[in-house]
C-alpha cells in the first residue's frame, strides 16, 4: 500500500548523510544492522516514534529498542550497573539488547518505551556510520509490517514498507540474520526475554545463570506486559509452519537445517555444512522464499537447540504458533 510518497533507496557515504538528514527531520529511515533491518526514527521525537508504530501497524504497547553509536551514549539514557557494563564491554557493538532503568534525564520519548520505566538499549555492530552521522538515539523495531517476517535485506524492507517510509539505507544483507538477544537487567538479576544473536551460553559464560522469558506462575498477560514482543504468534509467514518435519508432502515447502528431507514442492537448505551461524543468517530469507501461494504449508526440519540454534528454534516456534493476538 502506498502512503503517497516514494521511498528513497540510499547507499554509500552520500546515502548515510542523506539518511541522517531525514532522521533529523523526523522521518522514518530503515537501515541495516548485523541482525535485521531496523525501522529508525529520532527516539526523542514523539511524532517520529508514533510514525514508526503507524508504518508498521504495531500495537502501541510494544516498546522499541533504542540504538546508539557507543556504550557511553547508551548509558547516558539508562542506569547501567556493573553487570551491564561487563556485558557491554564484552558484546557491544553486537547483537545484544539490555533492558535497564531509564534515567530521569533520558530524553527518549515515553512512547518509544511504551510508557515503561525501563528502556531497551543496544549498540549494533552494523549501522554505526548512520548512528554516528545522526549523533543521537535511534528508536528502531525490525523494519517489517507488524507480525511479518523480519527483513534481512533492503529488498525485504521495500517489499513490506515501500511508500510508507522516507528511505531505506542499503547496508547489504544482514550477517547475523536473527534479532538481538534481549536481556532484562532492571530487576538486578539477568532475565532473558528473547533468544537472539548472542547465544544464551555466551551470556551465562559472562555473568552466570540467567532467568528465562517465562517464569513459573507468571501469567501470560504479565509476561506480555513485561515484553509485549514476546507474544507467541510473531514473525509469521503466510503459510502455516509444521515443526520437526523429517519429510515433506508434495504440496508442502521444505525448510531444512542440513540434509533436505525427501519431497516438497519447494526446498530451502539453511546450511549445507550444518553451521548454525550460517543457518541463522538465512532463516528469514528461507521463510520468505518458501512462502508461496498454492502450497499447504512449510515443513521445517529439526535444528539443534544450542547456540544460535536456540534463536532459530524460537523464531520457528513463533512462526508455527496458532495465529492470535496482534501480529
Ligand atoms: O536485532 C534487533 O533487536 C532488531 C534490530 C533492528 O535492532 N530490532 C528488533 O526490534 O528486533 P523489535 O521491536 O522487533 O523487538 C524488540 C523487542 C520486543 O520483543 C520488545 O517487546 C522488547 O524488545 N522490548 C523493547 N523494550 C523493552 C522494554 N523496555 N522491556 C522489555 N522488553 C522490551
Ligand atoms: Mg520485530
Amino acid at each position: 500500500m502506498s502512503a503517497g510518497f516514494v521511498t528513497e533507496r540510499l547507499a554509500g557515504a552520500v546515502g548515510v548523510a542523506r539518511a541522517a538528514v531525514l532522521l533529523r527531520e523526523g522521518k522514518l529511515v530503515a537501515f541495516g544492522t548485523e541482525t535485521v533491518y531496523g525501522l529508525g526514527a529520532d527516539a526523542t521525537r514523539p511524532d517520529a516514534v508514533a510514525a514508526i508504530f503507524a508504518a508498521k501497524g504495531r500495537p502501541h504497547f510494544n516498546p522499541l529498542i533504542c540504538h546508539y553509536a557507543d556504550a557511553e551514549a547508551a548509558f547516558a539514557d539508562v542506569v547501567a550497573d556493573a553487570t551491564a557494563r561487563l556485558l557491554a564491554a564484552r558484546f557491544w557493538p553486537g547483537p545484544l539488547t539490555l533492558v535497564l532503568p531509564r534515567r530521569v534525564t533520558c530524553r527518549v520519548a515515553l512512547l518509544a518505551g511504551a510508557g515503561l520505566e525501563t528502556l531497551a538499549v543496544r549498540v549494533p555492530a552494523a549501522g554505526q556510520d548512520l548512528l554516528r552521522a545522526f549523533g543521537g538515539a535511534v528508536a528502531a523495531p525490525s523494519a517489517n509490517r507488524s507480525g511479518q517476517v523480519s527483513p534481512t535485506s533492503a529488498e525485504h524492507v521495500l517489499a513490506g514498507l515501500s511508500g510508507r517510509i522516507a528511505a531505506v539505507l542499503d547496508g547489504g544483507p544482514c550477517p547475523v540474520g536473527v534479532e538481538s538477544t534481549v536481556l532484562d537487567l532492571s530487576a538486578g538479576r539477568g532475565f532473558l526475554l528473547r533468544q537472539g544473536g548472542v547465544p544464551e551460553e555466551a551470556i551465562v559464560d559472562a555473568i552466570g545463570p540467567v532467568g528465562r522469558g517465562i517464569t513459573p506462575g507468571q501469567a501470560e498477560t504479565t509476561r506480555n506486559l513485561r515484553s509485549p514482543g514476546l507474544l507467541v504468534s510473531h514473525y509469521a509467514p503466510g503459510l502455516p509452519v509444521r515443526l520437526g518435519a523429517t519429510e515433506a508432502a508434495d504440496d508442502e515447502a521444505a525448510l531444512a537445517f542440513g540434509a533436505l528431507p525427501s519431497g516438497g514442492a519447494a526446498r530451502f537448505q539453511l546450511s549445507g555444512g550444518e553451521d548454525l551461524a550460517e543457518a541463522a543468517s538465512r532463516l528469514f530469507e528461507g521463510l520468505r522464499w518458501l512462502d508461496r501461494a498454492g502450497l499447504r504449508g512449510i515443513a521445517a526440519g529439526p535444528v539443534p537447540d544450542r547456540g544460535l540454534g536456540r534463536a532459530i528454534n524460537d523464531r520457528l516456534q513463533r512462526a508455527a504458533a496458532p495465529r492470535e493476538g496482534p501480529r
